[in-house]
């Protein structure tokens, strides 16, 4: 496994980012549940996610809790991509850059960095989420490109769209 540890400086000195361990899965699924609005998968998930998927997931910890999160994975046909499952940061540390820093320091782990392209879908309500790939997207010099995935008929029960949001082509330098 590669275990990145990586000191973080804007945001607080007292964060560090690191990707994830295969202990980790209760404590992804306690940072979700915290989240608030994310959708919160079963905690076996989690667990899986951490055991098998660990080098595509980013943690932030803070005096050694969780804070925030990035879970994500290379899609088997595309592993050229690295797509963002699911991105979380506590409610009480929004709007202090920790978001964007996830995303950078998660498309910087050892396994995601020589992706051209980062994925995700984006619910159409949540404008939080789209600021925060537009801004990624920007930083990285790169276009978002949005088109349709999963349309609301495709959910067993009601659910706005989620687009694919799709950033790249990245060079392996710029983020
Ligand atoms: C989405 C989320 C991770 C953003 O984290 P954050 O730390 O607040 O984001 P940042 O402070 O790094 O801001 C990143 C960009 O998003 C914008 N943004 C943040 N919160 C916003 C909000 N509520 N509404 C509109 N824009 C917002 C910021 O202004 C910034 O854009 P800018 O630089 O162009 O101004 C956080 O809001 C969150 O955890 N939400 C709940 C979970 C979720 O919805 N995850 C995404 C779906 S998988």
């Amino acid at each position: 496994m590669n275990d990145t540890d990586r000191s973080t400086t804007s945001i607080s000195p007292s964060l560090h980012f690191r990707s994830a361990r295969p202990g980790d899965g209760a404590a992804l699924w306690q940072l979700v549940d915290a989240t608030g609005a994310l959708e919160l998968n079963s905690a076996y998930f989690y667990l899986l996610f951490a055991a098998d998927f660990g080098d595509t997931c980013l943690v932030a910890e803070r005096d050694g809790r969780i804070v925030g999160t990035v879970v994500g994975y290379h899609p088997p046909r595309r592993p050229d991509t690295a797509f963002v499952w699911q991105i979380g940061v506590l409610p009480e540390l929004r709007g202090q850059g920790l978001g964007l820093k996830l995303l950078q320091e998660w498309a910087a782990l050892p396994a995601n960095r020589g992706c051209k392209w980062v994925t995700a879908t984006v619910a159409d309500d949540n404008a939080a989420s789209q600021a925060l790939f537009r801004r990624f997207a920007r930083d990285c010099g790169a276009d978002c490109e949005v088109s349709p995935l999963f349309t609301p008929e495709l959910f067993p029960r009601p659910h706005p769209a989620e687009p694919l949001y799709r950033i790249g082509p990245l060079d392996g330098s710029a983020h």
